[in-house]
């Protein structure tokens, strides 16, 4: 068994997704094949019941120059994200010459109110590519990983911080000691460390194994977070959950009797008991059901093509190499993925080689089924996309099961 990342306890592994590429390495048809392949296998410690994959991919594969996500690629999450900064402004930053650091800034999403406020802040994101529409926005950033090292700069320049935020970042990185040790750092006395992130209760709860995947290193829930920020040196002072990416929760993270605990905190530690988050049957049940979702899709998959059905598929996340590569399901059942995000079209989509286009090519006709990949932003896009179900067309959506809406 392999340590725990967190704990050094016993990681009980009870899914292997088998040899999958980077999800986010969109290639060029040129480059097709070059893409890093590693063993995608999770497991659940035994002793602080963190989620976490047995193999880390090296950092660089995943966040550099070409990384292609982008928050700003959903109406919702711009909204989202807008309406905390502002949340922000007037609690935690109301303060005297307030400044705020946010880890996995992207392309400036969240941090961009809060510059346009004239408040201090800095983002800091590896990844170039999206730190330029950034910096664009008026945002400062510093083109780094986030760990202690980079830290004690920050601290030593522009210190302490009142808020240090991330959303969707922390997850994604293994070395998490090293975080912690930055914030430990960079954080003023009395501030807090904000997280949000994919829930593992809502994971769990509706079968959503797509989430599974390199960049989520860490499922966290309320009751593995409690025990990491313990184990650093840090104490949870509330847990806040949030309907964004399928079910997040909002982490509130404070020096040890600095800030109230929340009743909140108990409260859904209590319910991921009643859920069993700690009990190795909930995961082995997880992924008895992983297998059925996959035999359903593709077994739907196949009976469209033999009734001459066309299937287009609908946002290339990073999320959907997880059902293609562990699936198998290739451009003979999905013969391409239409997606907004310009640095993926007209790129293949990693492993399986599905060509990615525009948006704009989806009612270019309109096929008769299109396969959601993005189903965490489904609101959203079934409401952009309404004409399509007007034409006759139909969604199809695999968590909690496979269905046809
Ligand atoms: N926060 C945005 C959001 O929620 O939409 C972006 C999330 S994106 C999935 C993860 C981001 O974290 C990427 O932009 C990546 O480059 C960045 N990242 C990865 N490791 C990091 C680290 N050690 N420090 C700072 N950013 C990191
Ligand atoms: P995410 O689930 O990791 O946020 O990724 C969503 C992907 O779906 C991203 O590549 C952008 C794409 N997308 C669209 O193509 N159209 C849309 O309307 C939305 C919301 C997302
Ligand atoms: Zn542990």
């Amino acid at each position: 068994m392999v340590p725990c990342r967190i704990c050094g306890g016993p990681v009980d592994e009870f899914f292997d997704f088998g040899r999958q590429p980077v999800s986010d390495s969109f290639v060029l048809p040129e480059t097709a094949g070059s893409e890093f392949y590693f063993r995608l296998a999770v497991g659940v410690c035994t002793e602080c019941t963190m989620v976490q994959l047995i193999e880390e991919v090296p950092r660089e594969k995943m966040f550099h120059e070409d990384y292609p996500y982008r928050s700003a690629g959903s109406a919702v999450m711009r909204e989202h994200f807008e309406k905390y900064a502002h949340r922000l402004l007037e609690g935690e930053l109301a303060g005297d010459d307030p400044f705020v650091v946010e880890i996995g800034s992207n392309d400036g999403t969240m941090l961009k109110a809060i510059g346009r406020a004239g408040v201090r802040h800095l983002g800091v994101d590896p990844s170039a590519q999206v730190a330029e529409f950034a910096k664009a926005a008026g945002v400062r950033v510093r083109t780094d990983f986030f760990q202690d090292s980079s830290a004690r700069d920050i601290a030593a320049a522009d210190g302490p911080a009142d808020v240090i935020f991330s959303a969707n970042t922390v997850s994604h990185i293994a070395y998490i000691d090293s975080v912690f040790r930055g914030v430990d750092a960079l954080l003023g006395p009395d501030g807090v460390f904000v997280i949000e992130d994919r829930y593992l209760g809502s994971i769990i709860g509706q079968n959503a194994f797509d989430q599974i995947y390199d960049e989520h290193f860490y499922l966290f829930s309320v009751g593995s977070v409690q025990a990491m920020a313990r184990r650093f040196g840090f104490e949870l002072a509330d847990a806040e959950p949030l309907s964004v990416h399928g079910g997040s929760m909002r982490y509130t993270i404070a020096r040890p009797g600095r800030r109230t605990v929340s009743a909140a905190v108990t409260e859904h530690i209590e319910r991921e008991r009643e859920a069993g988050l700690g009990r190795p049957e909930t995961y082995h049940r997880f992924a008895q059901h992983v297998k059925k979702s996959c035999r359903d899709l593709v077994r739907l998959l196949t009976e469209l093509r033999e009734q001459g059905h066309s299937v287009v598929g609908y946002g290339a996340t990073a999320k959907s190499a997880t059902v293609l590569n562990y699936c198998g399901i290739g451009p003979d059942l999905v013969p391409f993925i239409c997606d907004n995000t310009p640095a993926k079209q007209g790129r293949l989509a990693p492993g399986t080689h599905i060509p990615i286009r525009s948006s704009e090519q989806f009612s270019q006709p309109y096929p008769d089924y299109a396969l959601l990949f993005a189903w965490n932003h489904a609101e959203e896009i079934l409401a952009k996309e309404r004409e399509f179900r007007a034409a006759g067309g139909k969604w199809i959506l695999y968590v909690p099961d496979v269905h046809i809406v």
